[in-house]
C-alpha cells in the first residue's frame, strides 16, 4: 500500500527498535530516566532553548504550553488553520478556559497588521491577549514553511506587547529542511516551541516542548496534572533520540518528493495542484474543474494501492514521508494522470 495520507502513518526504523530494546530505564518522575534525560537535552539543543519536556503528543504539548502561558479568562490570538485551535478537541476552552482570536494566515502569509489590531488594549470590559501561537509548517492539511524573518517579525509585534510566541512546530524539522537554516534559527525569537517525533521523523511516540528552563519546570507540572508523568519512558525516549539525530535528512528528501510530484502533476494540469515555493512535503489536489466523481477518484487510486485523505468536496491531500519510495512518486504521478486523462 502506498498510504499517502499522512506523514503520521511512519514506521520506525530498524535503529529505533534495537535503541529502545537497549535504553536505560528508570522512573521518569522521579527523574531517574537516563534515556529521557538524553532525549530531553537533545530537543533543547537542537531548538536552541534551556530546557525540554518529553510528553504524549503533539496535542498536549500544545496544551501544556497554553495552561503555562494563560490565565483563566484570557485570548490566544491564533491561526484560523491551526491544529490547536481546530483539531485539540476544545482543549483551549475546556483546560486552559481561554477564548481564541482565529486570524487567517493564508497560505502562510502572516497578516501582521491584522494580528496588530487583534491584540487587546487594556479595558475593563476586554478579556487580555495572553499568548499569540503560530504553527510552523503552517495551515491546516497545506504545509507552508515561515521564514525566519515572519518568525522574528512576529515575535517582535508579540514581545512589544510583552505577550509571549508560542510556535507549533510540529512538523519544524520540514520547515528548516525546505528553507536551509538550522532548526534552533527558526525557534531563536519565539519563547517555546513543540515539535513532534511521530511525524516525518518516524519515531513511535511522542513530542518535544522547549523553552527556558522556568517554563519547562511549569510545564512538567501541568504535565503531571495531565496524568503524563512517566515512568520507564527511556524506552520511547530512546528511539525519539534517533530520530532526532538519524531522520533529517529523510525530511530533506520526503519534501524533495513532494516538490517533485506536485512540479509534474502541475505540469499536467496547471489547476490540479496549488504548487508554491514555500511548501514542504503536503501536496494538496484540487478536482473542482474535472468531471470524475468525487468516491471514483479515491476507489480508483484504492484499486492501485494507493490511499490519500478528503480534504473536502473534490479536495484531497498527499504527504510524502519515509515509507514513501521515489519508485512510489512515479506511481501515483502515473496512477493520477490515468485516472484525469
Ligand atoms: C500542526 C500540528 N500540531 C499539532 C499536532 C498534534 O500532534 P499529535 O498528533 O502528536 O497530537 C499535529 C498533528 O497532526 C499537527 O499537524
Amino acid at each position: 500500500m502506498i498510504d499517502l495520507r499522512s506523514d503520521t502513518v511512519t514506521t520506525p526504523i530498524r535503529q529505533m527498535l534495537d535503541a529502545m530494546i537497549s535504553a536505560n530505564v528508570g522512573d521518569d518522575i522521579l527523574r531517574e530516566d537516563i534515556s529521557v534525560q538524553e532525549l530531553e537535552s537533545l530537543a533543547a539543543q537542537i531548538t536552541g532553548k534551556e530546557a525540554a519536556l518529553f510528553t504524549v503528543s503533539g496535542t498536549m504539548s500544545n496544551q501544556i504550553a497554553a495552561m503555562a502561558f494563560t490565565q483563566r479568562g484570557e485570548e490566544i490570538i491564533a491561526g484560523a488553520e491551526s491544529h490547536i485551535y481546530n483539531l485539540e478537541a476544545g482543549g483551549l476552552a475546556a483546560l486552559s478556559q481561554v477564548q481564541v482570536k482565529p486570524i487567517s494566515i493564508s497560505r502562510g502569509n502572516i497578516p501582521f497588521e491584522e494580528i496588530t489590531s487583534a491584540i487587546r488594549p487594556y479595558g475593563v470590559q476586554s478579556p487580555k491577549t495572553g499568548l499569540i501561537c503560530l504553527e510552523n509548517t503552517y495551515n491546516l492539511n497545506r504545509g507552508y514553511a515561515i521564514s525566519v524573518e515572519d518568525t522574528n517579525k512576529l515575535a517582535n509585534l508579540a514581545h512589544q506587547y510583552t505577550i509571549p510566541l508560542y510556535l507549533d512546530g510540529a512538523r519544524i524539522f520540514n520547515a528548516a529542511a525546505k528553507l536551509q537554516v538550522p532548526v534552533a534559527q527558526l525557534c531563536k525569537s519565539v519563547d517555546a516551541v513543540q515539535f513532534c517525533l511521530t511525524k516525518g521523523l518516524a519515531a513511535p511516540f511522542g513530542a518535544m516542548l522547549c523553552g527556558t528552563a522556568e517554563f519547562i519546570e511549569k510545564a512538567r507540572w501541568m504535565k503531571q496534572r495531565l496524568g503524563g508523568g512517566f515512568r520507564q519512558a527511556g524506552y520511547m525516549a530512546a528511539a525519539g533520540s534517533i530520530a532526532i539525530r538519524l531522520m533529517q535528512q529523510q525530511i530533506a528528501e520526503d519534501n524533495e518528493k513532494a516538490s517533485i510530484l506536485a512540479t509534474n502533476l502541475q505540469n499536467f494540469d496547471m489547476e490540479l495542484v496549488h504548487w508554491g515555493n514555500n511548501m514542504t512535503n503536503i501536496i494538496c489536489l484540487d478536482l473542482n474543474h474535472c468531471s470524475i466523481l468525487e468516491e471514483s477518484f479515491i476507489q480508483k487510486l484504492l484499486e492501485k494501492n494507493i490511499k490519500i485523505k478528503v480534504l473536502g468536496k473534490k479536495q484531497y491531500r498527499m504527504v510524502c514521508h519515509k515509507d514513501i519510495s521515489w519508485d512510489d512518486i512515479n506511481i501515483v504521478e502515473k496512477t493520477i494522470k490515468e485516472i484525469l486523462r
